[in-house]
């Protein structure tokens, strides 16, 4: 195991899931089979959603928790689930007593703590946290949720629920309610829904609909499709009102993944398989006062949510009333409960302990190879999201102005996709440290072959690249050939 003080990329073979997209389609299959394997070997004899009994599989290992960040169903099932593998478990859960409250970096903690564990779940209040985490970990590291980017595991329970419920998991149709914006569950959950072929319905809150570069990745990436969530013709009841988007409005329409095996009237008029509810995230909100929906049996009395299990990653803070608890479709405890027999069998993947190990996999969801762009601090463009990771003052040695080159779909243009946060910058200009020029012109870096893509420099501005010694590329295009008579490499 290295201990150098540089990122672990060096350790190839170490898979990290920082992303539910870190998992392909297949790889997800075989977690739910080793997951269902548990709760088969493993069983409670009142309730068939709970692990009962323990095996000895991990009695060699270590889990270590490092949660900046409250939790109870992520942490505690994590740790569960390492006991009922036979392992053992340690816990950072308070930042106040951690390092952290004496200004230690995430990137040192992950070095620190990975010679005590053999694997690690982080908690962080950052988007694109636990990515940073990945790059100096050399044991396996797992996204327990990260601001509101991702929280893949959580993931990973709402599918193994939808599976068991509905006997598959392809061209479902799913309704998601709440804080779509701030719910890192739900950025995950949509991302992996599509892949299945869903249906999403979104009844965001009023403001917090899905965010811009989700809602672009869902119809670029996973072929998602617009449609009317009123084709069907039919006017939604009071409650609904004060949830569904209108069909004027089209980020509030019901996305559609393309399927070939049904129409999107199909799909519209189609009666909803699952309503997933989340609370108001008001830790990532500076406005702590706003009007939220409320699910309850008047809103699910509509005979298109007749059969619809309802979820919840929970905690519920009234947006799910409590005496909907009672009702068949209520499933959030059975789903909370699934926590364990998914989470051990990932450990016990990622691990390779279960005579399938998640290293021989290929790795990660089928998606396009986007160039990196890869500059070391502090010149030129940085993430636009200020609770990126990379703004955080104790990571700031740690990071890189890192971007995936992402082809849109004119495929001669680009933007950028932040490496950590995966948030998405559309304008920029493009600079050569070559020529020394600068233009207002993203698709230079997607035109550049390996050669020149490595001399380019991207930043926010042109004033930015003109304070940086950059002139403006049209100015000197006129005489000749200022490109190599200033070159300084
Ligand atoms: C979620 C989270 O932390 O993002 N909780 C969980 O892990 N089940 C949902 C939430 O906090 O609202």
């Amino acid at each position: 195991m290295s201990t150098k003080n540089t990122p672990a990329t060096r350790h190839p073979a170490t898979r990290h899931i920082v992303s539910i997209n870190d998992l392909t389609d297949r790889e997800i299959e075989t977690v739910f089979d080793v997951a269902q394997s548990f709760l088969r070997e493993l069983p409670d004899s009142h309730f068939p959603y709970r692990i009962g009994r323990s095996t000895k599989i991990a009695s060699d290992c270590i889990l270590a928790s490092l949660f900046y960040e409250p939790s109870t169903r992520t942490r505690l099932s994590f740790e569960s689930a390492m006991l009922r593998l036979g392992g053992e478990t340690i816990t950072s859960a308070d930042p106040a007593t951690s390092s952290a409250a004496k200004g230690e970096s995430l990137a040192d903690s992950v070095r620190v703590i990975a010679n005590y564990a053999d694997i690690m779940v982080i908690r962080h209040p950052r988007d694109g946290a636990v990515r940073l985490a990945a790059e100096y970990s050399p044991i396996p590291v797992i996204n327990g949720g990260d601001g509101s980017h991702e929280h893949p595991t959580q993931t990973l329970c709402d599918l193994f629920l939808l599976k068991k419920k509905n006997k598959r998991l392809k061209n479902l149709k799913v309704a998601i309610s709440g804080d779509l914006r701030g719910s890192r569950t739900i950025h995950s959950f949509v991302y992996a829904l599509a892949r299945f072929g869903a249906t999403i319905m979104p009844m965001a809150a009023k403001g917090m609909e899905l965010p811009p570069h989700v809602d672009q990745r869902l119809r670029e990436e996973f072929r998602c499709q617009m449609v009317s969530g009123k084709a069907d013709g039919k006017g939604d009841g009071d409650a609904i009102d004060a949830l569904y988007v209108t069909p004027e409005e089209p980020h509030q329409q019901s996305l559609f993944a393309a399927s070939e095996l049904e129409t999107n009237a199909d799909a519209v008029g189609k009666k909803v398989d699952a309503v997933y509810v989340t609370r108001f995230q008001k830790e990532r909100w500076a406005d702590k006062e706003q009007s939220y929906p409320k699910i309850d049996r008047k809103f699910l009395s509509e005979p298109k949510y007749s059969d619809a299990s309802v979820m919840h990653p929970l905690p519920r803070v009234g947006e799910l009333d409590a005496a909907f608890d009672v009702d068949r479709r209520a499933v959030y405890f059975e789903q909370a409960a699934y926590g364990v027999p998914v989470r051990m069998a990932l450990i016990a993947l990622l691990l390779g302990l279960k005579g399938k190990s998640l290293h021989k996999f290929t790795g990660g969801f089928e998606r396009p190879k986007y160039p990196l762009y890869d500059q070391p601090r502090p010149i030129g463009i940085r993430c636009a999201n200020k609770n990126c990771i990379v703004h955080d003052p104790m990571e700031t040695q740690y990071v890189r102005n890192k971007f995936y080159v992402v082809k849109t779909q004119s495929e001669a243009e680009c933007k950028l996709r932040c490496a950590y946060c995966e948030c998405d910058i559309e304008d920029f200009v493009v600079a050569s440290r070559k020529n020394k020029w600068f233009a207002a012109d993203p698709a230079a870096l997607v035109r550049a072959d390996d050669q020149h893509f490595k001399d380019l420099i991207v930043f926010a501005k042109a004033a930015e690249a003109a304070e940086a010694g950059f002139h403006s590329r049209r100015a000197a295009a006129e005489p000749k050939p200022a490109r190599r008579a200033t070159s300084k490499g």
